[in-house]
């Protein structure tokens, strides 16, 4: 392998930039080029290649968001937009890409290597830790550290004004960022999209709320009810609630990554360039019981399975 082809795609992730880095380095001390494709698959439609350094990148590892910039193409859904791509691909003579990103980007990779033989390597970068073959995505950890400042700081208010608070947390249709943040937050309540039980547990349990205290409801964005579907089901059994909605969108996306998300950068860096460099193809770069792991391409989400232990800490703190 003389030359790799990187690029970030979806939705950024805090990390994204030090996985970048610890790529070009390893790279560079094997002998191999590597090239940044901006935009994800848009770049790699549109030829837009730029040559990757570890000295520059030294500098830029701290940063949130991607340095090679990120998009959710609709144009590479198209048989065009996959030719073309295969067509970058040899025109630049990539030898192998390394893809950052969530299952969108990972089931990309696969029709992409369906009609090309190029071998590729996956390194898992979302917020939403809904990915198969790692116990933790990049991003996962930095977006739930930002979630609670956001809601130990909604506590203060809260407990001034003995308010009832939803927070609606990010996650698509995983509830990971939703538990850590809840559990870390000490939340009265915590909704996921994997749990029927704990709707009926928060209105049991707010039945009796006494309007002399805070209350504190941390909701999964992909939870089957909606934070507005909540609020007013909670007002309907209790109508002396003072309640507010607090959504922290995409503030969970941005900002420097945690030392977790930039040492899994790391890690998974190293592990998918060493990788190809011994003529591995489609598998993901993952962390499995803390050490680095290759594992056979899956494309899936993380089935949404939300483990006998974390069922159990929801039920111990929440029911
Ligand atoms: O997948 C990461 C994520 O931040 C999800 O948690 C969220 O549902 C989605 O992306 C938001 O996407 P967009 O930035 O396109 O609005």
């Amino acid at each position: 392998i003389q030359h790799i082809g990187i690029f970030t795609s979806g939705g950024d992730a805090p990390g994204m930039n030090a996985a970048l880095f610890a790529v070009v380095k390893t790279a560079e001390t094997l002998g191999i080029k590597v090239s940044g494709i901006r935009r994800g698959f848009e770049g790699l439609i549109d030829d837009d290649l730029i040559p990757l350094q570890s000295q520059q990148l030294q500098k830029q590892m701290h940063l949130g968001g991607t340095i090679l910039k990120t998009a959710r193409s609709e144009r590479f859904k198209s048989k065009l937009g996959q030719e073309k791509s295969v067509q970058t691909i040899k025109d630049n003579k990539l030898d192998a890409l390394i893809a950052i990103g969530g299952d969108g980007t990972f089931r990309g990779m696969l029709s992409l290597s369906s009609i090309s033989n190029i071998p590729f390597i996956g390194i898992p970068g979302t917020i939403d830790n809904d990915i198969a073959g790692t116990d933790y995505t990049l991003g996962f950890d930095s977006a739930v550290n930002t979630a609670i400042k956001c809601i130990d700081n909604i506590r203060d208010t809260a407990e001034s004004h003995n308010r009832v608070f939803l927070v609606e947390v990010m996650g698509r249709d995983s509830g990971y960022i939703s538990i850590y943040s809840g559990l870390s937050c000490g939340a009265d309540s915590i909704l996921i999209p994997e749990s029927a039980q704990d709707f009926t547990y928060l209105l049991e349990k707010i039945k009796n709320y006494s309007s002399e205290d805070a209350f504190i409801v941390v909701v999964a964005e992909g939870d089957e009810v909606s934070v507005e579907e909540v609020s007013s089901k909670i007002r309907s059994v209790n109508t002396d609630i003072d309640l507010r909605i607090a959504k922290l969108g995409h503030i969970q996306r941005g900002g420097n990554p945690s030392a977790q998300d930039r040492m899994l950068g790391i890690r998974l860096g190293v592990l998918a360039t060493k990788a190809l460099f011994q003529g591995e193809s489609n598998k993901m770069a993952g962390v499995r019981n803390n050490r680095p792991t290759l594992s056979a391409f899956e494309s899936r989400v993380k089935e949404h399975i939300i483990d006998a232990e974390l069922q159990a800490l929801l039920t111990l703190f929440c029911k």
